[in-house]
């Protein structure tokens, strides 16, 4: 980390950032994201080395922190599970031990949020979750972010979630916590948010409906996801049952606000959690989604780095 710089910070859940810090990332994703499409080199992580560490698959979270820290003049070292002794089951605490003498910054998707503490306990640097069985907050950064470009302060505002209580939903719920929406949540029986795994102490930040569309009602984005994530493929005939009514299509856009959003964080089956006509049409906002994951980490990853700009 920058020199004076001496207050190291994690990034493992939603809630490890307050507020009003959040309120400056967005405000340093937004600066970013328009020097980047305006081809204005900014490099202020030049030497600087992240390591991304998956023990799951990824698609956008790899290219999103890839190119984002090389654009910000840094490198990148790219690990997995088979590549690497992670896999032949080298502890989480030395792993961080070597990984953290060597690197700035460590973005790792893993399974259990408890190996992601463990490595955090014990590394030198920054680390990031980038998405692990119990929390993604990566995504929820971006996808505020992306809300707010769109709509304005999320504040007082109803985001509803349409699904599994996963890592995502456990996410928003934190988010809507620290600043200031509510959640309208549906999942079907046996799939409820765990609040102990969520972490949220005010209760007020979430309601649970029965029924997808009541918790689309009046909503000012409605968001989903796989019904079956990494690591429960399992259970993938049980849920495709339990989750059939689901589906998020356009009577349930049709009851929320006339300008309510469509978010999903991707990959996306049309035809289960939401139809095409819902993914493909006019509301929804997920390909912003997407490249905001970038736009946004950046203004991660320099914020943990270099603390506040200017
Ligand atoms: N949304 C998301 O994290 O996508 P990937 O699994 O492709 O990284
Ligand atoms: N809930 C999904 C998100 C994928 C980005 C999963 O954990 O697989």
């Amino acid at each position: 980390m920058k020199p004076g710089h001496s207050l190291m910070r994690h990034y493992l859940q939603f809630k490890d950032l307050r507020a009003e810090e959040y309120a400056y990332l967005f405000e340093r994703a937004r600066i970013i994201k328009t020097r980047f499409k305006n081809y204005e080199r900014y490099q202020p992580l030049v030497d600087r080395t992240l390591a991304m560490i998956f023990e799951k698959a990824s698609t956008r979270t790899r290219v999103s922190f890839e190119a984002g820290m090389y654009q910000m003049g840094g490198s990148v070292v790219h690990l997995t599970t088979g590549d690497s002794q992670l896999g032949r089951a080298e502890p989480a605490e030395d792993s961080a031990r070597v990984i953290s003498r060597m690197v700035d910054i460590v973005m790792i998707r893993t399974y259990e949020q408890s190996m992601l503490e463990r490595f955090a306990a014990h590394s030198r640097v920054p680390v990031i979750n980038g998405l692990t069985n119990e929390y993604h907050p990566c995504q929820i950064l971006a996808d505020i972010f992306t809300f707010i470009e769109h709509r304005g302060d999320i504040r007082g505002k109803v985001v509803a979630w349409v699904g599994d209580g996963n890592n995502m939903a456990n996410t928003w719920l934190q988010a809507a916590e620290i600043l200031g929406f509510t959640v309208h949540v549906s999942t079907p029986s046996g799939y409820e948010i765990d609040p102990a795994v969520a972490g949220v102490r005010d209760t007020n930040c979430y309601k649970v409906f029965n029924h997808p569309m009541q918790a689309c009602e009046g909503a000012h984005l409605v968001t989903t996801d796989v019904w079956t994530s990494m690591g429960y493929e399992a259970e993938n005939e049980e849920r495709r049952k339990a989750f059939v009514d689901w589906c998020v299509d356009e009577e349930m856009m049709a009851v929320a606000q006339p300008d309510a959003l469509f978010m999903h964080c991707l990959p996306a089956h049309r035809g289960e959690e939401v139809t095409a006509e819902v993914i493909d049409g006019p509301q929804s906002v997920v390909w912003d989604e997407a490249e905001n994951r970038m736009h946004a980490q950046k203004a991660l990853m320099e914020y943990l780095l270099l603390g506040r700009i200017g």
